[in-house]
C-alpha cells in the first residue's frame, strides 16, 4: 500500500476534524477525496505530509511509519497544498528552477524539466514573469507545475484546480491521468464531483471528519445511485404546500421557486403516487413531471445531507 491510516484522529479543542479515518490507497491509483467545506480533507493530508501530527492513530506512508520518521516521508512525497505558496520576486523558470534545486535535482535534469513543464502547463508567455504579476490561475499553475521538478512515488493534492479555467483544468487532470499511468500515486482532494469521476481510481467521500464511503466511481453509482429523482413543476404556489407534503419521506419543495417538488428516493414510484394523491386531493395543478438520471453530485450531496441530519 503507498497510504495506510487506521483510527486517525486529529482534535482543534473540542473541534473533531478528523474523526477515525482508516485508508489503504493502492500504488498507482489516483485517489479521489470528496468533500464539502470543512469535512476535514486538507487535515488529513495535512497528517499525512507530516506537516501536522495526529492527536491519535496510525500513518504509514510508502511502508514508513510516517509519525516516528517524519523526514524519511518527506523524501519520497510530493505536496502541493491548498493555500498558495510562491515567492513573489521570482519568475516563474526561476521558480522551478530554484524548486529543482532544492530537490537536488542534477542541472541538465533542471534545465530539461523546467522547459517541459512550461510547455505542458502553457507558461511560455508568462515564464519571464515575475509570480506576484502572475493572476491567481497562472499562480496556481506554477505551484503544481513546479512540484513536478522532482522525482517521487506518491504526490498529494489539495484541490489544485482551484482558479484554473477550464481549459487548463483538463490539461491538469490529463496530466496527472498520464503520470498515474507511469506509476505515480496520488491523493487528490477536491468538491467538483465531476473532476473527481473523471480522474480517481477510487473515491472516499468525507463529511465532519468521517467517511461514509470508499469504492471506484462507476460502484458507488451503482451503490447509492438506485436512487431515482423525480420532478414535479406545479402550475402555481401553494401556501399550503410545505405542509402537505411534510410527512412524506424522500420529498422536498424547493423553496426558491415554491413551485418544483423533488422527489429522491430508491423508492421513489411509492414517494410519487403519495404526493399525486395529496396534488389532486388539494386541487394543485402539475405542469410537468420529469425523471432525472442520477449523477455522482447528487449521490455526495445526498450522502452528506444525510449526515447532516443524522448528526442534528
Ligand atoms: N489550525 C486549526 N485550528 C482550529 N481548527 C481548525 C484548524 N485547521 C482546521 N480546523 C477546522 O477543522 C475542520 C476541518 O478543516 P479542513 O481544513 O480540514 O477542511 P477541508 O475539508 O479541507 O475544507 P475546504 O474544502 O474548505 O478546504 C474545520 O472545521 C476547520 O475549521
Ligand atoms: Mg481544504
Amino acid at each position: 500500500m503507498s497510504v495506510t491510516t487506521r483510527s486517525l484522529f486529529k482534535s482543534y479543542g473540542d473541534l473533531v476534524a478528523v474523526n477515525g479515518i482508516d485508508l489503504d490507497i493502492k500504488p498507482g491509483k489516483v485517489f479521489g477525496f470528496l468533500g464539502p467545506n470543512g469535512a476535514g480533507k486538507s487535515t488529513t493530508i495535512k497528517m499525512l505530509t507530516t506537516l501536522i501530527p495526529p492527536t491519535s492513530g496510525t500513518i504509514e506512508i510508502l511502508g514508513v511509519n510516517a509519525i516516528k520518521n517524519p523526514l524519511e516521508v518527506r523524501k519520497k512525497i510530493g505536496v502541493v497544498l491548498q493555500q498558495p505558496s510562491y515567492e513573489p520576486n521570482l519568475s516563474v523558470e526561476k521558480s522551478l528552477e530554484k524548486y529543482g534545486m532544492m530537490w537536488d535535482v542534477d542541472k541538465k535534469t533542471r534545465k530539461q524539466r523546467t522547459e517541459e513543464l512550461i510547455d505542458v502547463f502553457d507558461l511560455r508567455e508568462i515564464r519571464k514573469k515575475k509570480n506576484e504579476d502572475l493572476s491567481i490561475g497562472q499562480r496556481r499553475r506554477v505551484q503544481v507545475a513546479r512540484e513536478f521538478m522532482h522525482e517521487m512515488e506518491l504526490l498529494f493534492l489539495d484541490e489544485p484546480t482551484v482558479g484554473l479555467d477550464p481549459g487548463a483544468r483538463r490539461n491538469l487532470l490529463n496530466y496527472l491521468k498520464n503520470k498515474a499511468k507511469a506509476g505515480l500515486t496520488i491523493f487528490y482532494t477536491t468538491h467538483v464531483l465531476t473532476e473527481a469521476e473523471y480522474l480517481c481510481d477510487e473515491i472516499a467521500v468525507i463529511n465532519k471528519g468521517k467517511i461514509l464511503a470508499v469504492d471506484t466511481p462507476d460502484q458507488l453509482k451503482s451503490t447509492f445511485g438506485q436512487e431515482k429523482t423525480i420532478k414535479i413543476h406545479l402550475l402555481d404556489r401553494n401556501d399550503k404546500l410545505a405542509q402537505l407534503l411534510s410527512g412524506i419521506f424522500g420529498c422536498t419543495l424547493d423553496f426558491n421557486t415554491g413551485t418544483d417538488i423533488i422527489i429522491q428516493s430508491s423508492k421513489a414510484e411509492i414517494v410519487l403516487s403519495h404526493v399525486l394523491s395529496i396534488l389532486i386531493e388539494n386541487n394543485i395543478a402539475v405542469e410537468d413531471l420529469s425523471a432525472m438520471p442520477t449523477t455522482l453530485e447528487e449521490i455526495f450531496l445526498k450522502m452528506v445531507r444525510d449526515t447532516n441530519e443524522s448528526n442534528n
